[in-house]
């Protein structure tokens, strides 16, 4: 018997035209312009840029995107200073963008599914990847890098948010190599700052190069440390956590099937699905400055489940912990499917899970934080690695079930101790941002920024809340539409 989601769903909280809203091409560019406070007051405190990047370009030529992640990267800037802010937005000038900006139609296709004009037949054995920098923007040295897992990342101006072109890192990438759109900032476990990062290269067998650079004065973005490791089977990797000692992967229970993706059928992320009666794995790579440099990596049996992106991990006697958003399935989007009508009741919701894996006997203990669906969540940077007390997440309105993120939940990981900030029922949130006050010693202290999908509006707000207690600080109401993005980062002024 099929359940009607509508039977499931008792009063949505929201409006799906109101989310579906934000779907939509970014059409200008601004270039440094104030934005005051609509609401509240911006902290004279918060000092330095926020970065966000995210798909702004959905449709070319009367065709939309299959998925919002084929959308082509648009970076976001807000910076902050004695209580003002400006604002700043840019495409990034990949080599597709261009390309597609000056035919005005799409000239590649998207790994989510996108496909060039002319149906399978256009399409057949076009395997070449379209690096749309949509997914991650991090500050390295003197470069902002835009970044997206399949290829190498977009230097840009760190000011002006102009493109200067691909970066190789001096060198350290070959041309079209992996490199992760989710590097981890070690806040100084073995004495410098470390930005650690990894690229892999799948196939029957999976290849993790794991880097470690450094992140912060004049020898910000020199690499440390370079090893490379080889796993057996195929590998989605797009997160990862580190500890002092360990960088943590979890290789999804997935199996790649590229053929329709060669014949032109589907989008190579579409080829993706779960491998029934598979077993996840946890592969441990030893750091090279940690105390098991030149160990073989480890290798674990994981829980059941697909998770996206990691919350952190910490070392505790010979156990390493990590909390992770966890999926009961892999949440695809098929051929046929219109993201825009996402019927949220029929995808599953992801769940913040404890794994406690004891390195002496190999077994993975397994613990849930809480039942509400999230996802993009974080610690204080200062913890990252390390035990944290607090975490920040997007979580949906309702306590159980799966709908859209519309709020921002502090939890308290020791006690279960929850604070709420929502945008219900016309607001939808994106990653919540966490930056210290500057001095602080409290693991709390400081500011969560957000930026905010405004229904009502139907343009974005960024909100400013009090780390502590999630009371509202400020509300920006920004002269930009972002659609719903992906990440970002806080840089705090030099
Ligand atoms: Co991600």
């Amino acid at each position: 018997m099929t359940v009607a989601p509508s039977a499931r769903a008792a009063t949505p909280g929201y409006d799906r035209a109101d989310w579906a809203s934000a779907f939509r091409n970014v059409g200008v560019e601004l270039d440094g312009v104030p934005v005051a406070a609509a609401r509240g007051e911006i902290p004279a405190e918060l000092r330095g840029t926020l970065y966000r990047n995210g798909p702004g370009r959905l449709e070319r030529g009367g065709q939309w995107v299959h998925h919002p992640f084929d959308g082509d990267g648009m970076i976001t800037a807000l910076r902050f200073d004695g209580g003002r802010a400006e604002l700043r937005n840019r495409f990034v000038r990949t080599e597709g963008w261009l390309a597609e900006e000056q035919a005005g139609r799409f000239v590649y296709r998207g790994v989510f599914g996108t496909q060039k004009p002319g149906g399978p037949v256009a399409n057949a054995f076009d395997v070449r990847l379209k690096n749309i920098a949509n997914t991650h923007v991090v500050r390295l040295g003197d470069q902002l890098l835009a970044l997206w897992e399949a290829a190498e990342p977009h230097a840009l101006d760190p000011d002006t948010l102009e493109t200067r072109g691909i970066s190789l890192l001096g060198g350290v990438l070959n041309p079209g190599e992996a490199f992760s759109a989710h590097p981890r900032f070690d806040p100084g476990h073995h004495g410098e700052p470390r930005m650690v990062t990894f690229g892999v290269k799948t196939g029957p067998r999976s290849t993790i190069r794991l880097m470690e650079f450094a992140s912060e004065g004049p020898e910000a973005g020199t690499l440390l440390s370079n090893s490379s490791h080889t796993f057996p089977g195929f590998a989605f990797l797009h997160d990862f956590a580190i500890t002092p000692n360990w960088a943590v992967f979890l290789q999804n229970a997935v199996s790649f099937n590229p053929l329709p993706f060669v014949l032109g059928q589907k989008g190579a992320a579409q080829c993706l699905k779960s491998k029934p009666g598979a077993t996840g794995k946890f592969w441990l790579i030893p750091r090279d400055c940690g105390a098991h440099a030149g160990e073989a990596p480890r290798v674990i049996d994981a829980p059941d489940g697909f998770v996206f992106h990691h919350l952190n991990a910490w070392e505790e006697g010979e156990d390493v912990v990590v909390e992770s958003v966890y999926y009961a399935d892999f949440p695809g989007i098929g051929p046929d499917q219109d993201f825009r009508a996402i019927d949220f009741n029929l995808l599953p919701e992801g769940l913040l899970e404890q794994c406690r894996i004891d390195l002496a006997s190999g077994s993975v203990s397994t613990t849930r934080m809480s039942e509400r669906c999230c996802e993009f969540g974080m610690v204080n940077p200062g913890c990252e690695g390390l035990p944290a007390r607090y975490a920040w997440m997007a979580v949906a309105e309702r306590d159980t079930g799966n709908d859209p993120l519309q709020a921002i939940k502090k939890l308290d990981l020791s006690t279960g101790e929850r604070k709420v900030w929502s945008a219900a029922p016309r607001g939808f949130v994106s990653e919540p941002v966490m930056v210290p006050r500057p001095g602080a010693t409290e693991e709390d202290s400081g500011w969560v920024l957000c930026v905010v999908w405004n229904g009502a509006r139907c343009a974005s707000d960024l909100v400013i809340l009090d780390a502590a207690d999630l009371h509202e600080l400020a509300v920006l109401e920004l002269p930009l539409a972002i659609p719903h993005g992906l990440h970002g980062s806080w840089v705090e002024a030099a």
